[in-house]
Order: structure tokens, then sequence, then C-alpha cells
């Protein structure tokens, strides 16, 4: 029987971008049209088999109003794995996760695996984020990107997949 390594994951992004409705999707195949703005942080938690291998994540949601900012890193800073999330229809929701992409370098170096998405691809129609920028900006950053979309449930599986790997790798 493997033994199990225990990563903490902690969701970051700009107010309805997505987070919560990420988690849920991943750790209960859940999904809800309404925006409960999340108050106090939470975590879930989702344990996977990567080949021989197992990981036990405690998922971290994080509060996106401006006001809770101060508070990202309590969160962060005993994470091995961060996913920052924008949603693809608003520019400066994208311009806020890289904010949190400065804020984490600097406060936890390199020592992070970090995951850049963006969310709402179902509202492909009205993307205002080009996505060759997007990848371009997470590689320059040495972060992944992934396109997500909480409510047809495309992509969630991919990212925390990827970002458990790169936890598993570090
Ligand atoms: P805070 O808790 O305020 O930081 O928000 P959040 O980032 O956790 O956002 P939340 O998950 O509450 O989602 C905000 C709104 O966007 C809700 O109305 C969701 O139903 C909606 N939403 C989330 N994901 C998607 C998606 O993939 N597509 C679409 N169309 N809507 C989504």
């Amino acid at each position: 029987r493997p033994s199990t390594v225990k990563a903490k994951v902690v969701l970051l992004g700009e107010g309805a971008v997505g987070k919560t409705s990420i988690v849920l999707r991943y750790v209960e195949n859940k999904f809800n049209d309404k925006h409960e703005s999340t108050l106090q942080a939470s975590f879930l938690q989702k344990t996977l088999n990567i080949g021989p291998r197992r990981i036990q994540l405690a998922i971290w949601d994080t509060a996106g109003q401006e006001r809770f900012h101060a508070l990202g890193p309590i969160y962060y800073r005993d994470a091995q794995g961060a996913v920052v999330v924008y949603d693809i229809t608003d520019v400066d929701s994208f311009t806020k996760a890289k904010n949190w992409i400065k804020e984490l370098r600097r406060i936890v170096g390199d020592n992070i695996a970090v995951c850049i998405v963006g969310n709402k691809i179902d509202l492909e129609k009205h993307r205002t984020v080009s996505h060759r920028e997007a990848e371009d900006y997470a590689s320059s950053v040495g972060a992944t990107h992934f396109n997500t979309s909480a409510k047809q449930n495309k992509g969630v599986q991919e990212l925390f997949l990827d970002l458990s790997k790169n936890i598993l790798e570090s």
C-alpha cells in the first residue's frame, strides 16, 4: 500500500471568478448558479492516486473580495500548490490574477506549484482575455495554465491532476 503525501492547495483570485464553483465541481461534482460570496475560507479534501502514489489534497477556497486580500498569506504561506483563477470574460480579473502571482512569488518564491486558470469557457463568445496572452504569461512566471468551465465540468479534473503531479515531482 502506497504512503500518502499530504498537500495543501489554495485557490486565489478576484470575487465571482468561480473559485468556490471549481472546488465544488471537483470534490462534490456539484454546481450552483448563484454567487454566494465566500467570507470565511474553508477547505475540502480529495485523495488521488497517481500511478503507484497517493496524494491527499486539502483544497482551501478563499474569499475574493478585496477587503479580505490581506488574509491571503495566511492561506498560501504553507501551501504546496496555488490555483489562481480569473474569468475569461473579465480582463480586470486577469490583471488581479497577475497581482496574486507577483505577491505569491515575492512571499513564497518558487517553493509552490502554481496553476493559472481561466474559468467560464462556456462563455467563450464573451471572452475578453486572450488565450495566447494568458498562456504566454503563465509560462513567463513558471506556472501552468488551464481553461475550465465549472458549470460544464470542463478542465477541472485535468487541472488538479496536473497540479498534483507537479507537487509530487517537487
Ligand atoms: P467569491 O467567493 O466572491 O470570491 O467568488 P468565487 O470566485 O468563489 O465565485 P463563485 O464560485 O461563487 O462563482 C461566481 C458566479 O459565477 C456564480 O454565479 C457561479 O454560478 C458562476 N460561475 C462559476 N463558474 C462558472 C462557469 O464555469 N461558467 C459560468 N457561466 N458561470 C460560472
